[in-house]
């Protein structure tokens, strides 16, 4: 599947946004090593901390599926702005994806590819093996 394939995918997911507090829309589809796409889409709560991302709803959800090789990301989301991934899922996405990892992000015109190591260099790592 390629990167334009991939953000029709996300915008698909965003469909599927509970954001009735941001009314900011998040879709986020995860392409899996095995060819399978994951959807995610921000899950608001009315105690607003709660919420989870698009993009940590598509890793966790593929994750419980028993995926745990992930070959790209697109992320779209409505607004004019280009949506790049919060802290939190970028250190998320580090968890399960080598610094090459690419994300996808939906611009108004097309999209921009970056890698996860441009978003979050030096990323945290507490493991002691390669268990
Ligand atoms: N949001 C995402 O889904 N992904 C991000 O990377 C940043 C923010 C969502 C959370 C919330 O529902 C809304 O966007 C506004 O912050």
């Amino acid at each position: 599947m390629n990167p334009e394939e991939l953000i029709k995918v996300a915008f698909q997911a965003l469909e599927h946004a509970h954001a009735p507090y941001s009314e900011y829309l998040v879709g986020a589809a995860l392409l899996c090593a095995d060819g399978s796409v994951f959807l995610g889409c921000n899950v608001e709560n009315a105690s607003y901390g709660l919420t989870n991302c698009a993009e940590r709803t598509a890793i966790f959800s593929a994750v419980a599926a028993g995926q745990r090789e992930f070959k790209a990301m697109a992320i779209a989301a409505s607004g004019e702005q280009t949506p790049y991934p919060c802290g939190a899922c970028r250190q998320v996405m580090a968890e399960f994806c080598q610094q090459n990892f690419p994300v996808h992000v939906a611009k108004t015109n097309g999209f921009e590819t970056v890698t996860l190591g441009e978003l979050l260099p030096n990323s945290f790592e507490s493991r002691t093996s390669d268990a």
